[in-house]
């Protein structure tokens, strides 16, 4: 009698050419392996390998797009063909909600507490803060690619900022410099498969008088990190805000918030990560069995 044989969840982890150069993702190694190891199919393939054939996958997962935001029509594109080829993670409008960063204003909306945030798209006038330090980004950005900060006296050099951004078609932010990122730093947690997967603490990125056009240090100084009660109430309360329109999507894989402490004292959204989050596997040695078995479940769920 044939015996039935179950194949292996074939599963694609997202990646890109980060050349020899550039940023690698150090987890992803060993994370296809432990995955491997789990009884999956898995690869690591770049998000713009076009030979790559997307349906032939039970699951992409998103790991280290870390080119989407300066090819952000490109990445659009991708995610949703890829959306509609197979089970995608996390949700192709999850991805499109989390790559503009005025979801801020809807986290806002729902009365999450945010880092205040004013947009300045193409058109708009240059209105700058005159009183305070503040940080200039754009709102389609990601390891602090074209953000930097200014006290009041650097207007000239923020608006040269702002315009070069307006010239790119992008819409800048401008928030107040949180001052208390240079002594407390910025809390990571990473939420996986729906549950508190580890945390992280990092210094502050955007040192005085660096200019946006530098290359900045995405994730400086990191340390494990015990979130507080409140950190963790607020991170709930952000991913609890997360839109998910289309009926049966999956629920969010994985997310990571980052918080940094405000004005009052208490915890506020600085980035919600719903896209290509670094996981820091590497610091956190025990979570990526946990990840790899995510991800697997994640595979091999019902429809
Ligand atoms: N309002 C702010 N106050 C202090 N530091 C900021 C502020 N906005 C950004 N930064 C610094 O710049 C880094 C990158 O900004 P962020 O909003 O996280 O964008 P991304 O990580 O997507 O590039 C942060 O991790 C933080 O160190
Ligand atoms: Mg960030």
């Amino acid at each position: 009698m044939p015996v039935a044989r179950t194949a292996a969840p074939r599963i694609a982890l997202a990646t890109y050419d980060s050349g020899p150069e550039a940023h690698a993702d150090r987890d992803l190694p060993g994370l296809v392996g432990a995955l491997r190891e789990a009884g999956a199919d898995a690869v690591a393939v770049s998000w713009d390998d076009p030979a790559v054939d997307w349906s032939g996958h039970d699951l992409v997962v998103i790991r280290s797009t870390w080119d989407y935001s300066w090819r952000a029509a490109e990445f659009a594109a991708w995610v949703e063909k890829c959306g509609k080829a197979t089970r995608l993670a996390n949700p192709d409008e999850v991805v499109r909600w989390n790559t503009d960063k005025r979801y801020l204003g809807d986290l806002t909306k729902a009365g999450v507490p945010v880092v205040p945030t004013a947009y300045l798209a193409p058109g708009d006038p240059v209105d700058l803060p005159t009183a305070h330090e503040y940080v200039v980004k754009p709102t389609s950005g990601a390891g602090a690619r074209f953000a930097a900060r200014y006290t009041p006296e650097q207007r000239d050099t923020a608006v040269r900022h702002v315009e070069r951004m307006h010239a790119e078609g992008l819409t800048a932010m401008v928030q107040p410099f949180v001052t208390s990122i240079d002594t407390a730093g910025e809390r990571a947690l990473q939420f996986f498969g729906g549950r508190l997967l580890h945390a992280s603490r990092k210094g502050a990125v955007l040192a005085p008088g660096t200019a946006y056009d530098a290359d900045k240090v995405a994730h400086p100084d990191l340390v494990p990190w015990t979130p507080t009660e409140a950190e963790l109430a607020v991170a709930e309360r952000a991913l609890a805000a997360v839109p998910v329109a289309v009926p049966g999507a999956p629920e969010l894989l994985y997310a990571r918030v980052d918080l940094v402490t405000g004005e009052d004292g208490q915890p506020c959204v600085m980035e919600l990560e719903l896209v290509e989050p670094n996981l820091f596997l590497w610091l956190h040695t025990d979570s990526q069995a946990r990840v790899a078995e995510a991800i697997l479940a994640a595979a091999t769920a019902p429809h």
